[in-house]
Protein backbone atom coordinates (compact mmCIF):
# COMPACT_ATOMS: atom_id res chain seq x y z
CA UNK A 1 0.00 0.00 0.00
CA UNK A 2 1.41 3.37 -0.87
CA UNK A 3 2.21 6.05 1.97
CA UNK A 4 1.01 8.92 2.64
CA UNK A 5 3.70 11.52 3.06
CA UNK A 6 4.28 15.30 3.51
CA UNK A 7 6.31 16.68 0.70
CA UNK A 8 7.94 20.29 0.20
CA UNK A 9 6.97 22.45 -2.58
CA UNK A 10 10.22 23.31 -4.45
CA UNK A 11 8.48 25.24 -7.69
CA UNK A 12 4.84 26.40 -8.71
CA UNK A 13 5.66 26.98 -12.86
CA UNK A 14 3.07 28.62 -15.26
CA UNK A 15 2.78 26.35 -18.11
CA UNK A 16 0.75 28.55 -20.43
CA UNK A 17 -2.67 28.33 -18.65
CA UNK A 18 -1.10 25.30 -15.87
CA UNK A 19 1.01 25.06 -13.46
CA UNK A 20 3.49 22.69 -12.86
CA UNK A 21 3.63 21.95 -9.16
CA UNK A 22 7.32 20.15 -8.57
CA UNK A 23 7.87 18.51 -5.31
CA UNK A 24 10.16 17.13 -3.29
CA UNK A 25 10.43 13.61 -4.17
CA UNK A 26 13.06 12.32 -1.38
CA UNK A 27 12.53 8.71 -1.69
CA UNK A 28 8.76 8.69 -2.76
CA UNK A 29 8.44 5.70 -5.73
CA UNK A 30 6.82 7.63 -8.97
CA UNK A 31 5.15 4.66 -10.61
CA UNK A 32 3.97 3.84 -13.89
CA UNK A 33 3.55 6.26 -16.32
CA UNK A 34 0.02 6.58 -15.84
CA UNK A 35 -0.40 6.27 -12.74
CA UNK A 36 -1.48 9.23 -9.86
CA UNK A 37 -1.05 10.64 -6.87
CA UNK A 38 -4.00 12.52 -3.86
CA UNK A 39 -2.30 15.90 -3.12
CA UNK A 40 -3.46 17.12 -0.33
CA UNK A 41 -5.75 20.33 -1.43
CA UNK A 42 -5.38 23.50 0.61
CA UNK A 43 -8.59 24.59 1.97
CA UNK A 44 -10.64 21.68 0.56
CA UNK A 45 -11.61 18.36 2.57
CA UNK A 46 -10.80 15.85 -0.13
CA UNK A 47 -7.42 15.83 -1.59
CA UNK A 48 -7.31 15.31 -6.14
CA UNK A 49 -6.17 13.57 -8.07
CA UNK A 50 -3.03 14.02 -10.30
CA UNK A 51 -0.83 12.27 -12.71
CA UNK A 52 2.61 12.28 -12.56
CA UNK A 53 3.63 14.69 -15.28
CA UNK A 54 8.09 14.31 -14.46
CA UNK A 55 10.57 12.44 -12.04
CA UNK A 56 13.70 13.21 -11.60
CA UNK A 57 15.82 11.75 -8.89
CA UNK A 58 15.60 14.71 -6.71
CA UNK A 59 11.59 16.17 -7.86
CA UNK A 60 7.81 14.88 -8.99
CA UNK A 61 6.02 16.99 -11.06
CA UNK A 62 2.73 17.94 -11.51
CA UNK A 63 0.72 19.82 -14.26
CA UNK A 64 -2.93 21.17 -13.16
CA UNK A 65 -5.39 22.54 -14.99
CA UNK A 66 -7.07 25.23 -12.59
CA UNK A 67 -10.66 24.30 -13.48
CA UNK A 68 -12.33 24.63 -9.83
CA UNK A 69 -11.87 25.64 -6.37
CA UNK A 70 -9.34 22.66 -5.08
CA UNK A 71 -7.10 23.12 -8.88
CA UNK A 72 -6.78 26.71 -8.56
CA UNK A 73 -5.69 26.65 -4.84
CA UNK A 74 -2.77 24.03 -5.77
CA UNK A 75 -1.79 26.37 -8.39
CA UNK A 76 -1.66 28.92 -5.62
CA UNK A 77 0.80 27.15 -3.03
CA UNK A 78 3.91 28.58 -2.26
CA UNK A 79 7.44 27.66 -2.60
CA UNK A 80 8.47 26.09 0.90
CA UNK A 81 4.79 24.62 2.14
CA UNK A 82 4.32 21.00 2.23
CA UNK A 83 1.75 18.98 0.96
CA UNK A 84 0.46 15.47 2.18
CA UNK A 85 0.66 13.46 -1.08
CA UNK A 86 -0.42 9.57 -1.51
CA UNK A 87 0.94 7.18 -4.30
CA UNK A 88 1.81 6.40 -6.62
CA UNK A 89 -2.43 4.76 -7.22
CA UNK A 90 -4.11 3.31 -10.29
CA UNK A 91 -3.17 1.28 -12.89
CA UNK A 92 -0.88 2.67 -15.55
CA UNK A 93 0.07 2.51 -19.01
CA UNK A 94 1.44 -1.17 -20.49
CA UNK A 95 4.59 0.21 -21.78
CA UNK A 96 5.64 -2.99 -23.84
CA UNK A 97 4.05 -1.66 -26.87
CA UNK A 98 6.87 -1.78 -29.96
CA UNK A 99 5.45 1.40 -31.84
CA UNK A 100 3.76 3.74 -29.21
CA UNK A 101 2.47 6.68 -30.21
CA UNK A 102 0.93 9.02 -27.74
CA UNK A 103 -2.31 11.08 -28.03
CA UNK A 104 -3.12 13.69 -26.17
CA UNK A 105 -5.96 16.60 -25.79
CA UNK A 106 -5.37 19.64 -23.13
CA UNK A 107 -4.70 18.67 -20.00
CA UNK A 108 -4.60 15.01 -21.11
CA UNK A 109 -1.06 15.43 -21.88
CA UNK A 110 -0.43 16.10 -18.02
CA UNK A 111 1.35 12.29 -17.97
CA UNK A 112 3.06 12.11 -21.44
CA UNK A 113 6.25 14.26 -20.19
CA UNK A 114 7.20 11.18 -17.59
CA UNK A 115 5.88 8.35 -20.37
CA UNK A 116 7.69 9.85 -23.04
CA UNK A 117 10.75 10.11 -21.18
CA UNK A 118 10.20 6.38 -19.85
CA UNK A 119 9.50 4.93 -23.82
CA UNK A 120 12.75 7.27 -25.47
CA UNK A 121 10.90 9.77 -26.60
CA UNK A 122 7.87 8.59 -29.24
CA UNK A 123 6.16 10.56 -31.75
CA UNK A 124 3.14 11.96 -30.30
CA UNK A 125 0.26 14.37 -31.41
CA UNK A 126 -1.64 16.74 -28.66
CA UNK A 127 -4.71 18.74 -29.56
CA UNK A 128 -5.17 22.37 -27.73
CA UNK A 129 -8.21 24.60 -27.49
CA UNK A 130 -5.02 27.28 -28.37
CA UNK A 131 -1.64 28.52 -28.98
CA UNK A 132 -1.62 29.46 -25.32
CA UNK A 133 -2.42 25.90 -23.97
CA UNK A 134 -0.23 24.29 -26.66
CA UNK A 135 2.58 26.03 -24.71
CA UNK A 136 2.64 22.82 -22.56
CA UNK A 137 3.60 20.84 -25.91
CA UNK A 138 6.90 21.75 -25.39
CA UNK A 139 7.02 19.63 -22.30
CA UNK A 140 6.56 16.75 -24.61
CA UNK A 141 9.67 15.95 -27.35
CA UNK A 142 8.60 15.04 -30.66
CA UNK A 143 5.43 16.15 -30.36
CA UNK A 144 3.09 17.52 -33.69
CA UNK A 145 0.78 19.75 -32.05
CA UNK A 146 -3.16 20.66 -33.71
CA UNK A 147 -4.89 23.66 -32.62
CA UNK A 148 -8.67 23.73 -32.69
CA UNK A 149 -10.73 23.69 -34.89
CA UNK A 150 -8.47 20.56 -35.85
CA UNK A 151 -8.69 17.73 -34.02
CA UNK A 152 -5.71 15.25 -32.89
CA UNK A 153 -8.05 12.62 -34.75
CA UNK A 154 -7.49 14.37 -38.00
CA UNK A 155 -3.44 13.95 -37.48
CA UNK A 156 -3.21 10.52 -36.05
CA UNK A 157 -1.73 8.35 -38.34
CA UNK A 158 -1.86 4.95 -38.45
CA UNK A 159 -0.41 1.65 -37.82
CA UNK A 160 0.94 2.64 -34.02
CA UNK A 161 -0.05 1.18 -30.40
CA UNK A 162 -1.87 4.36 -29.38
CA UNK A 163 -1.52 5.34 -25.58
CA UNK A 164 -4.15 8.43 -25.19
CA UNK A 165 -5.36 10.48 -22.33
CA UNK A 166 -7.68 13.47 -22.67
CA UNK A 167 -11.04 14.65 -22.48
CA UNK A 168 -13.75 11.83 -22.87
CA UNK A 169 -15.01 12.44 -26.45
CA UNK A 170 -11.54 12.83 -27.54
CA UNK A 171 -11.01 9.59 -25.53
CA UNK A 172 -14.18 7.85 -27.69
CA UNK A 173 -13.39 9.04 -31.15
CA UNK A 174 -9.66 7.77 -30.34
CA UNK A 175 -10.83 4.18 -29.63
CA UNK A 176 -13.09 3.99 -33.16
CA UNK A 177 -9.82 5.04 -34.78
CA UNK A 178 -7.79 2.81 -32.66
CA UNK A 179 -9.70 -0.19 -31.07
CA UNK A 180 -6.63 -1.66 -29.30
CA UNK A 181 -5.68 1.88 -27.82
CA UNK A 182 -4.80 2.40 -24.29
CA UNK A 183 -7.09 5.09 -22.73
CA UNK A 184 -6.47 7.10 -19.62
CA UNK A 185 -10.11 8.20 -18.01
CA UNK A 186 -11.07 10.81 -16.05
CA UNK A 187 -13.25 10.28 -12.93
CA UNK A 188 -13.97 12.81 -9.41
CA UNK A 189 -12.03 10.55 -6.88
CA UNK A 190 -12.68 11.02 -3.15
CA UNK A 191 -10.01 8.13 -1.99
CA UNK A 192 -8.06 7.19 -4.53
CA UNK A 193 -7.56 3.30 -3.73
CA UNK A 194 -10.82 1.71 -3.64
CA UNK A 195 -12.47 2.28 -0.53
CA UNK A 196 -15.46 5.07 -1.40
CA UNK A 197 -16.71 3.56 -5.16
CA UNK A 198 -17.19 7.54 -5.79
CA UNK A 199 -15.10 6.59 -8.73
CA UNK A 200 -17.15 4.05 -10.27
CA UNK A 201 -18.04 4.65 -13.67
CA UNK A 202 -19.98 2.92 -16.24
CA UNK A 203 -17.88 1.91 -19.33
CA UNK A 204 -20.02 -0.52 -22.11
CA UNK A 205 -22.23 -1.60 -19.55
CA UNK A 206 -20.04 -2.82 -16.92
CA UNK A 207 -19.13 -0.38 -13.41
CA UNK A 208 -14.98 0.14 -12.70
CA UNK A 209 -13.54 1.54 -10.03
CA UNK A 210 -11.17 3.77 -12.08
CA UNK A 211 -8.81 4.30 -9.30
CA UNK A 212 -8.23 0.73 -9.43
CA UNK A 213 -9.15 -0.96 -12.38
CA UNK A 214 -7.76 2.22 -14.42
CA UNK A 215 -6.89 4.72 -14.83
CA UNK A 216 -5.65 3.31 -17.66
CA UNK A 217 -8.13 0.68 -19.43
CA UNK A 218 -7.41 -0.93 -22.76
CA UNK A 219 -10.09 0.64 -25.53
CA UNK A 220 -11.88 -3.16 -26.76
C1 LIG B 1 -6.51 9.67 -12.33
C2 LIG B 1 -6.67 11.16 -12.54
C3 LIG B 1 -5.58 11.92 -12.89
C4 LIG B 1 -5.73 13.30 -13.06
N1 LIG B 1 -4.62 14.00 -13.42
C5 LIG B 1 -4.73 15.35 -13.56
C6 LIG B 1 -3.58 16.12 -13.88
O1 LIG B 1 -2.48 15.61 -14.03
N2 LIG B 1 -3.75 17.45 -13.99
C7 LIG B 1 -4.98 18.07 -13.81
O2 LIG B 1 -5.06 19.31 -13.91
N3 LIG B 1 -6.08 17.35 -13.52
C8 LIG B 1 -5.98 16.02 -13.38
N4 LIG B 1 -7.10 15.30 -13.05
C9 LIG B 1 -8.38 16.00 -12.87
C10 LIG B 1 -8.39 16.73 -11.53
O3 LIG B 1 -8.23 15.81 -10.48
C11 LIG B 1 -9.71 17.51 -11.38
O4 LIG B 1 -9.73 18.54 -12.35
C12 LIG B 1 -9.80 18.12 -10.01
O5 LIG B 1 -10.00 17.12 -9.04
C13 LIG B 1 -10.93 19.13 -9.96
O6 LIG B 1 -10.96 19.67 -8.66
P1 LIG B 1 -11.45 21.18 -8.42
O7 LIG B 1 -11.73 21.35 -6.97
O8 LIG B 1 -10.51 22.16 -9.04
O9 LIG B 1 -12.76 21.30 -9.25
P2 LIG B 1 -14.20 20.71 -8.88
O10 LIG B 1 -15.04 21.82 -8.37
O11 LIG B 1 -14.06 19.47 -8.05
O12 LIG B 1 -14.67 20.29 -10.33
C14 LIG B 1 -14.86 21.24 -11.37
C15 LIG B 1 -15.68 20.57 -12.44
O13 LIG B 1 -14.97 19.43 -12.99
C16 LIG B 1 -15.69 18.22 -12.75
N5 LIG B 1 -14.67 17.25 -12.35
C17 LIG B 1 -13.93 17.26 -11.22
N6 LIG B 1 -13.04 16.26 -11.22
C18 LIG B 1 -13.21 15.61 -12.39
C19 LIG B 1 -12.61 14.49 -12.98
N7 LIG B 1 -11.62 13.81 -12.38
N8 LIG B 1 -13.06 14.08 -14.18
C20 LIG B 1 -14.06 14.72 -14.81
N9 LIG B 1 -14.67 15.82 -14.30
C21 LIG B 1 -14.25 16.24 -13.11
C22 LIG B 1 -16.67 18.52 -11.65
O14 LIG B 1 -17.82 17.71 -11.74
C23 LIG B 1 -17.00 19.99 -11.91
O15 LIG B 1 -17.93 20.13 -12.93
C24 LIG B 1 -6.99 13.92 -12.88
C25 LIG B 1 -8.09 13.14 -12.53
C26 LIG B 1 -7.94 11.79 -12.37
C27 LIG B 1 -9.12 10.97 -11.98
S1 LIG C 1 -11.83 7.10 -5.51
FE1 LIG C 1 -12.61 5.92 -3.86
S2 LIG C 1 -13.09 4.02 -4.83
FE2 LIG C 1 -12.10 5.15 -6.40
Amino acid sequence: MPKRERRRVVAAEPVGPYTLLRVDRAGLKAGIPGQFFMLETPGRLLPRPMSVCLATPSELAFLIDPIGPGTRALCSVQTGAELAILGPLGNGFDLSVERPLLVGGGIGIAPFPYLSGTLGGPPAVLGFRSSWHAEAAALVPNAEVVIEPTYVTDAMPSGHDVLACGPEPMLDAVRKLAPRAQLAWEAPMACGYGACYGCAVEIDGELKRLCVEGPVLAAA
